[in-house]
């Protein structure tokens, strides 16, 4: 399955790489290349690529995959905003994941943080220092660039409103072609969405099983039945669901068999769709990234 996002396409099912233990991520990401995943998303942030490199790189050389049947996505931390800066993060991006080119290259957020090396700078009181002189329109420019000089294949946002989106749209002159932000039943972004399939942009939820966070949302009683009835996991019903209402979703795991049940999906039937969209109750964003800059949840090792 592959959404469009204009001039190219973009594999529906992707595996997210925000995995704490760098072993592990490369582990993970070997299985998941392994189940069949073709959609890597990535982050300097993370301070793994180099891992998922490793792995990418193991199975191509083996020559269980081809560079391009799979796709690459990595981001631009907070403290790179200035454009002086762009080019070299990227470079340092697609170097640790031992790529000639990166698929999409993301603005993680749209809030700059001061220039520098430190991914959180901070004052004495503790308070993240952010950065007044840049503007993310001046951010996009760079990116644009990048797409210009031939490394980076598209362009997109992450943890951007519609409002932030709508700004960067009527202004770019190369449209971003993926946003990334947090979606599932809790957090449906139907506006969102529109906008977006309006304009050709792919909505890549991520969190897409609710994080394992509570109110937990493979617990949910409308999920839950769901899954009963038609034999499957509470996991396989909500990924489903991303895909029918015409999302890109991202999940992860470290454990080989959910990494299978993630990718082995079969539509649901429409009153499914349906009852989750009328039938659950609980509304919630698990993740406060979107209103500071500030992970709610990253690998502090390193
Ligand atoms: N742009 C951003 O700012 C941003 C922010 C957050 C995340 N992301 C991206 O989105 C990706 C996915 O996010 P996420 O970690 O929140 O994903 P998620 O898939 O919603 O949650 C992952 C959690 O669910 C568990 N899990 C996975 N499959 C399961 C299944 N079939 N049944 C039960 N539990 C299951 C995992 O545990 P086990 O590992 O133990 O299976 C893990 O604790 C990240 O890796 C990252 O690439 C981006």
């Amino acid at each position: 399955m592959a959404a469009s996002h204009g001039s190219g396409e973009i594999p529906v099912l992707g595996f997210g790489t925000l995995i704490p233990d760098p072993l592990t991520t490369a582990q993970a990401t070997k299985a998941a290349l392994e189940v069949g995943f073709r959609h890597f998303d990535c982050a300097e942030r993370y301070r793994n690529e180099q891992a998922v490199g490793d792995a990418l790189q193991e199975m191509l050389k083996a020559g269980a995959i081809r560079r391009k049947d799979v796709f690459v996505t990595t981001k631009l931390w907070n403290n790179n905003h200035r454009p002086e800066r762009v080019k070299s993060a990227f470079d340092a991006s697609r170097q640790r994941l031992q790529v000639d080119y990166v698929d999409c290259y993301l603005v993680h957020t749209p809030f700059a943080f001061q220039p520098g090396d430190e991914q959180e700078p901070r004052d004495e009181r503790g308070q993240i220092i952010y950065d007044s002189e840049v503007t993310l329109l001046q951010t996009w420019r760079a990116l644009e660039s990048l797409v210009d000089e031939g490394q980076c294949r598209a362009i997109g946002l992450s943890n951007v409103n519609l409002e932030k989106l709508q700004e960067i749209v009527e202004a770019a002159r190369i449209k971003p072609a993926v946003v990334e932000v947090e979606s599932h039943p809790y957090l449906p972004e139907w506006e969102l969405l529109e906008y977006c399939q309006q304009h050709g942009i792919v909505l890549l939820a991520f969190a897409a099983l609710g994080h394992a966070m509570e109110p937990r949302l493979l617990d949910d009683p409308v999920i839950v039945a769901i899954a009963q009835r038609l034999g499957k996991t509470p996991a396989q019903v909500v990924l489903a669901w991303a895909v029918q209402r015409g999302t890109a979703f991202l999940t992860t795991s470290v454990k080989p068999s959910r990494i299978r049940e993630n990718f082995e999906l079969s539509p649901l039937p429409k009153d499914a769709m349906q009852e989750i969209r009328n039938g659950v109750a609980t509304n919630i964003r698990f993740n406060s990234v979107v209103e500071t800059g500030v992970p709610g949840f990253i690998p502090r090792s390193r």
